[in-house]
């Protein structure tokens, strides 16, 4: 039967079961990270999200939002955590309301380094960064929208201590239920401010050369690893990514190809990219071919940014990726995988409600209707 990409059913090996680490997926279309600030104040996660998490479970795997390390990798108001009795035990309900579905669930781990506020952060005291260098932008506090501020540059001999806090966390990840964890070295964030040259300008073994400026990314890896083991565990990386107030490094190429060739020996379950920059063009100017960090990753290759059924099915069937992750689609489309199978149309998301607040616009979000079923 030829493949259709037009509203039919199609034979596309997108909906075929896949195996991705110890697991055996349902299919290969991933839930993208998607931080939807609905925990309480202090980072806890609250039964609506167990609700919200369900609902999407006939994803081949969930990963679910980035979740902070520590209080100090905290950067956006009402995100969850991973670093308390409290939150460990509140997400348990959420991953077994995913698993009674026979979903997966990762979690993503997280440290936003310079982009929080002094209202994020634990006594008022400044975010931390590889270097003092002041972000453009704002950060979501509890009161708003605020602008980011000049960062404090780490100790060396602080970021042992972030590296142990990883591992904790990712072993808080096992014990909360999830079936394992994603690495959070994309869009600007704490690992994507040691690894690059414009938001590093360290002078001790984290900084200098690209091998140390790597360093961070590879601990925090290895720490990672001994908390899961390496099959349960993900990375995410957006090679040419401007999320954040980041800048790509004038080799993009030579930086993430070191990048991979030294993740390689870990055996991680999949290496996670982010085409062009995270919810804008999936092409930059000056892009390196991305594929060429496929080639050269040694394990199953997720990619994301802008999917459409087309082009998912496409790079399915050109052998692009293996497997698509849907980000802003899944928020809006809680039975995406169903839609995308027969071609139904997709109800459009309503940026209002990304950020905060309740169920409206988060778990409200209809199921498709038979009209919409019979029209595919
Ligand atoms: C509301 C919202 C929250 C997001 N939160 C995260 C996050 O927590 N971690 C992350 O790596 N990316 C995050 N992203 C980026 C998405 O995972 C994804 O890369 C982006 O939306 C592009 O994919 P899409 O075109 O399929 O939406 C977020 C995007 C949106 C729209």
């Amino acid at each position: 039967m030829p493949l259709s990409l037009t509203g039919k059913p199609d034979t596309s090996d997108l909906f075929l079961p896949a195996q991705l680490g110890p697991y055996t997926l349902a299919n290969r279309i991933v839930m993208a990270p998607l931080t939807r600030s609905r925990a309480s104040e202090d980072g806890v996660p609250v039964p609506l999200m167990a609700q919200y998490y369900a609902q999407r479970a006939s994803a081949g795997l969930i990963i679910a939002e980035a979740t902070n390390i520590s209080p100090q990798g905290r950067g956006y108001a009402f995100t969850p955590g991973l670093y308390t009795p409290q939150q460990v035990e509140a997400w348990q309900p959420v991953t077994r309301a995913v698993h009674d579905k026979g979903g997966r669930i990762f979690v993503q781990l997280w440290h936003v380094g310079r982009i929080s506020h002094p209202s994020l952060q634990p006594g008022g005291g400044l975010p931390v960064a590889p270097s003092a260098i002041l972000p453009r932008g704002k950060a979501f506090t509890a009161s708003g929208y605020q602008p980011l501020v000049m960062p404090r540059a780490l100790n060396t001999g602080e970021i042992s201590g972030i590296v142990s806090q990883y591992k904790v966390a990712a072993a808080n990840a096992l014990a909360a239920g999830f079936d394992g964890v994603e690495i959070h070295a994309a869009n600007g964030y704490l690992i994507e401010q040691f690894l690059r040259e414009a938001t590093n300008r360290r002078t001790d073994d984290y900084g200098g050369t690209l091998e140390k400026r790597a360093r961070f990314l590879l601990e925090v890896t290895a720490a990672v690893v001994d908390a899961c083991g390496a099959d349960r565990v993900g990375i995410r990386l957006s090679p040419m990514g401007h999320a954040n107030d980041s800048t790509p490094d004038t080799d993009s190429r030579s930086t993430y190809l070191h990048v991979v060739e030294r993740l390689n020996p870990f055996g991680l379950a999949y290496l996670h990219v982010i085409l062009g920059t995270a919810q804008g063009p999936r092409h930059v100017p000056g892009e390196f071919e991305l594929q060429d960090l496929r080639r050269k990753f040694h394990g199953p290759y997720m990619a994301n940014n802008g999917y459409d059924r087309e082009r998912a099915i496409l790079d399915r069937r050109y052998n692009q990726a293996d497997f698509i992750a849907f980000g802003r689609a899944f928020i809006s489309n809680p039975d995406l995988v169903d839609r995308l199978r027969i071609g139904a149309r997709l109800s459009p998301a309503d940026h209002q409600t990304f950020f905060g607040g309740g169920a409206a616009g988060y778990t409200d979000y209809p199921c498709m209707s038979e009209a919409d079923r019979i029209a595919a």
